[in-house]
């Protein structure tokens, strides 16, 4: 059996353009909704990741066609469905299937999917998806690990979201589409996804508005048609790079980003100590001081966001002074910070609450990608951190990063993928 790692020395100053990939989290919640939408669909700047590919493949044993057109373009003809019972264990491995359950509710009146996994952040409810479900007039139960809803004949309602979450903001506007009537969605998610979605359903005939803002309404159509759209660049890979850039002291141009969505990670970077520069569709960022501490609170969008967390705390463990970020989305988002320890940084976790003091280094060993941006951070980490970094797990990496490593190396990191048979690491350490 082999294992792949990913291989890390220190890189200062990385510098030169790195392009940014389409949104992970809009591209799956398209995919997803091209079900309810029943005709061909061309999507453009599609990320080129593990988790669209487990998407694609999940859509495929559904009798969805999906067809590569281009480079990062696929087609996705949705007409014909084999099934509406998602049951098996790639649904499992794939937080974002729960949108199966609005495209199918939506065009169908009834699915079954089975209950999703994703990174464990501790726990990750549902009940405001089912709320929002119910709210249409659709019964949901759920039993053996499937969460089964039907309905009759969807009606549009007013719905008051008790937490803002982005998985049940997007999948109530997906099943509200084909709804009869008005569906008003209150406290919804104003996360760059949530109008994306909105904006690829709108161009198949959807009639949404104040995707964005904390009021959603949707007005029910009976047809939408097929189209062809762009999904917006990711967020998070940019500010993932935006992170390295200070990190690193280095000076990246980073395109392919709308830097409105980039706002509250481009404040904390430069309270840190970063200059930014930008531009309609590209941003430059540099680092040329010192590295001064900074508290982080993560909240809902427009708020610093929970998934760029993990990379600002290894970012942190270089900054001068005692920095605090807290987490104010997911129960058990620090369990990462083990990993960083073990490379020298000093943090102390209480609840939601991480304390980072500022070291003066970092060394590298071995370390694991709890998550996919867990993996992130421990990157982050390696690039400056004294000696060699090995990262494990990488899979969690790819679910989320197109070819890191590529562009990494392309901005001048010391960093590669190496693959290493078990058989030769166990003989080795006999
Ligand atoms: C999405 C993103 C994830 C990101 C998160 C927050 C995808 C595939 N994943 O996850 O990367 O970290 O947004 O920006 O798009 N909650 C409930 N009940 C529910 C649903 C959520 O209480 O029914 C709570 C959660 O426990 C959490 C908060 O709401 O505390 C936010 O969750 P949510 O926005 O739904 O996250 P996801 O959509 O799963």
């Amino acid at each position: 059996m082999n294992v792949r790692k990913i291989v890390i020395k220190k890189s200062n100053n990385l510098e030169g353009n790195v392009k940014i990939a389409g949104a992970k989290n809009a591209a799956l919640a398209i995919l997803a909704s091209t079900i309810l939408v029943g005709q061909k669909c061309i999507l453009e700047n599609v990320p080129d990741i593990s988790d669209v590919s487990l998407m694609c493949s999940i859509m495929s044993h559904l009798g969805v066609k999906i067809n590569m057109v281009g480079p990062n373009a696929i087609e996705v003809d949705a007409k014909n469905i084999s099934s509406l019972c998602a049951d098996f264990d790639e649904i499992r491995h794939m937080r974002a299937s729960y949108y199966l359950l609005g495209a199918f509710l939506g065009r169908f009146g009834k699915a079954s999917v089975a209950m999703p996994g994703g990174c464990d952040f501790g726990l990750r409810p549902m009940d405001q998806h089912i709320k929002g479900f119910e709210s249409l007039n659709a019964k949901c139960e759920i039993s053996g690990g499937i969460i089964n809803v039907k309905c009759d004949k969807l009606k549009g309602n007013r719905v008051y979201l008790d937490v803002v979450s982005v998985g049940a903001t997007i999948n109530t506007v997906i099943a509200a589409v084909r709804a009869e009537g008005t569906t008003v969605i209150e406290n919804a998610a104003k996360e760059p996804h949530v109008v994306d979605l909105a904006n690829f359903l709108n161009s198949c005939g959807a009639d949404i508005h104040g995707a964005g803002t904390d009021v959603i309404q949707v007005h029910g159509v009976k047809n939408l048609k097929g189209t062809s759209y762009q999904i917006i660049p990711d967020q998070i890979e940019a500010g993932t790079y935006m992170a390295i850039s200070v990190a690193t002291h280095g000076n990246l141009t980073i395109n392919n980003v709308i830097p409105k969505h980039l706002e509250s990670i481009s404040a904390k970077l430069c309270e840190i100590g970063a200059q930014i520069d930008y531009f309609e569709d590209s941003i430059k960022i540099s680092c040329p001081g010192k590295l001064k501490k900074c508290n982080v609170k993560t909240m809902p969008y427009p708020g610093f966001p929970t998934d760029m967390q993990p990379q600002i705390v290894a970012l942190l463990t270089k900054c001068e002074g005692t920095s605090m970020v807290t987490e104010g989305v997911w129960d058990n988002r620090f369990r990462y910070v083990s990993e960083l320890r073990r490379m020298g940084a000093e943090i102390s976790v209480d609840g939601r609450l991480a304390v980072i003091e500022g070291v003066k280094k970092l060394v590298g060993t071995n370390v694991k990608a709890i998550d996919l941006r867990a993996g992130a951070a421990v990157i982050l980490a390696g690039l400056i951190s004294e000696g060699t970094t090995y990262v494990e797990n990488i899979d969690y990496v790819e679910r989320g990063y197109e070819d890191i490593v590529g562009k990494l190396s392309n901005l001048g990191a010391d960093i590669k993928i190496v693959t290493e048979s078990l058989d030769k690491i166990s003989l080795s350490a006999c």
